[in-house]
């Protein structure tokens, strides 16, 4: 008798219509509803393989943002097959926990040969979701590594063009549009309006988009994650990508809260803490 696959999809389902889906492949948060109003942009050419990394929600980069000598752009945390630790439950405060676990296997060890332990707690609160991420290398092990790691997410929104971004007046930014040019950003808040490829380095523990669904605002903090990507492929660009639909491009803004421009070394026996506070205003 063969058994069943084990579902594939984790759902936190805080009552009210508010939920978080999470795909266990990258561990990838795929929907986060509040009241029933979807808060991140899945691509409708989004390849649902055990594959290719999801076209949205919120892939999770590790151990390399980019592209990456040793294996696959923006490493292989988001194509791996994650371990639900801790089943959706129920906590006093009545918010939703979960906890995924990736560790070092056969598939890491084709592009990278370190043990590793990655663990990904999420919690969901009734207009929050929060994020705590811990990057282990594990006792007994031999060797310091060094990585990056970012939260690619992309938020859902109406016309791009009318959402603004705060918080990055004064930061430097490395523009991949213009060939990695560093420039310094003059703007109190940000806009697009063409392709846009950025990494904002030193940004403040928060951002704030507005006109996102439902004309709403949504509140980013970070901690422990000081870079903070923007990225749109607009017209052209959205064509060159398989899997993001042709006229998908305005409905969609990345903003990525990371640790990117600096690798983080981590010798045996060490850990690295990150979080992310999602908040719909
Ligand atoms: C962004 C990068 O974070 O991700 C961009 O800054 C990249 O350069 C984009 O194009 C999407 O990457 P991918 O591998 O998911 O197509």
């Amino acid at each position: 008798m063969s058994m069943a696959a084990p579902t594939a999809v984790v759902v936190l389902d805080r009552g009210n219509n508010t939920t978080c889906t999470v795909n266990l492949h990258g561990a990838t948060v795929v929907s986060w509803r509040v009241n029933n109003q979807e808060q991140l942009f899945v691509s409708k050419q989004a390849l649902f393989d055990g594959k290719k990394a999801i076209r949205g929600g919120i892939p999770i980069v590790f151990p390399h943002f980019g592209p990456w000598p040793l294996g696959p752009q923006h490493g292989f945390a988001r194509t791996s097959r994650w371990h639900l630790e801790k089943a959706p439950e129920r906590l006093p405060s009545g918010d939703i926990e979960a906890i995924f676990v990736l560790m070092d296997s056969e598939y890491t060890h084709q592009f990278w040969k370190y043990s590793f332990r990655l663990t990904y707690r999420l919690i969901l609160r009734e207009k929050e979701l929060h994020f705590n991420i811990g990057v282990y290398n594990p006792l007994g092990s031999q060797d310091t590594f060094s990585f990056t790691l970012l939260l690619h997410t992309y938020f859902k929104c109406p016309d791009v063009r009318k959402c603004q971004i705060t918080g990055m007046h004064g930061c430097t930014f490395i523009d991949k549009t213009r060939d990695g040019a560093v420039y310094q950003e003059g703007r109190d808040v940000v806009m697009i309006n063409e392709w846009t490829d950025r990494i904002y380095q030193n940004t403040p523990q928060e951002h704030i988009i507005t006109n996102v669904v439902s004309g709403r605002k949504m509140r980013i903090q970070k901690f422990n994650l000081p870079d903070t990507v923007v990225w749109n492929p607009w017209e052209h660009k959205a064509k060159e990508i398989a899997d993001f639909g042709d006229e998908e491009f305005p409905n969609m803004i990345c903003v990525e809260a990371g640790n990117v421009s600096t690798g983080i070394i981590l010798p045996p026996n060490t850990v690295f803490e990150a979080s992310q506070i999602l908040q719909v205003m």
